[in-house]
């Protein structure tokens, strides 16, 4: 293999596409979805369609290897978004291979649990793992992208997620199994605790902590927090967030980040960018390198 071959790999997260138009709240009186069709109502000037196709077509000119989307792609978990959202999705893949991790808005209910696996699932298992459970694993050129379900319905107060074991134990593994590649994780929930509010956070931070601390990932990829930041686990993971895909909000504007993973003799190094974009037009905001040193000594 050429050493110096590059994956570029973009990810966008929380785009918030679907539409509620039409959908009367008071359907639902009484359940999670009325309150949560009445929050939209209020938010969802933030997000706009027009926005994120803007976007798209920014992402279609880097011509990535891989588009990775790490959730929220609808509001209140409906059958008829996720067919709008399975719609999106369908059209991103005309760019590249597109890898999704599911977001606290996409398991609504348990009956959004069902339509999105169905619906999403030639994304959310694109190895054609049959078995339909998370982590779920691709190869990438010198990537190994890993997926893992942090979603899972809660109360409607409660945007809180959580890893299960045995998706802690098969990380586990598959993080000693690959190490002669880049490893990416995604998941919809930051990683580690104090980067959202408790009521938005992952419930088992620390022992998913442990497993990437000792697995010695590379980088974690995650939406959520409708953020871009930047931080660490530890001495070697580096984790990104992104914020909304169609955001129009200046303070939080609609952006992807751009990663090009390059193994250079022992080391690996990794240029990411983020592009953030404003009236239809995108600007590259900020350009850094990470290198991972000696890592055929791990
Ligand atoms: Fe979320």
């Amino acid at each position: 293999m050429n050493t110096k071959e590059r994956t570029r790999i973009v990810h966008l997260s929380d785009p918030h596409l679907s539409s509620l138009d039409g959908v009367m709240a008071r359907r639902f009186l009484g359940g999670k979805r009325f309150l949560g069709a009445l929050s939209w109502r209020r938010r969802s000037q933030h997000h706009l369609r027009a926005t994120l196709d803007c976007l798209t077509n920014h992402v279609e000119k880097k011509e990535p290897d891989v588009i990775v989307v790490t959730g929220d792609l609808v509001q209140i978990g409906l059958a008829s978004e996720i067919d709008q959202a399975a719609q999106w999705l369908d059209s991103l893949s005309k760019i590249a291979k597109v890898v999704l991790v599911p977001g606290n808005h996409d398991f609504y209910q348990a009956d959004s649990v069902a339509s999105a696996c169905q619906s999403w699932a030639q994304y959310l298992w694109p190895d054609g793992n049959k078995r339909n459970t998370f982590p779920s694993v691709i190869r990438v050129g010198n990537t190994t992208i890993i997926g893992l379900s942090s979603a899972q319905p809660e109360p409607f107060w409660s945007a809180r997620g959580m890893v299960d074991e045995g998706q802690l134990n098969e990380l586990e593994k598959i993080l000693q199994d690959s190490t002669g590649s880049m490893r990416c994780v995604l998941i919809h929930h930051p990683p580690i605790e104090g980067r959202c509010a408790g009521r938005k956070a992952l419930r088992n931070s620390k022992a998913l902590q442990g497993v990437l601390d000792r697995g010695r990932a590379e980088f974690v990829l995650h939406g959520h927090v409708h953020r871009n930041t930047e931080y660490c686990i530890n001495d070697y993971t580096k984790v990104f967030s992104t914020a909304s895909a169609s955001n129009a909000l200046r303070h939080a504007s609609s952006s992807f980040r751009i990663f090009d993973v390059v193994r250079d003799q022992s080391d690996w190094r990794m240029v990411s960018t983020l592009e953030v974009v404003h009236d239809s037009r995108c600007g590259e905001i900020m350009t850094s390198e990470i290198v991972w040193k000696d890592t055929a000594l791990r």
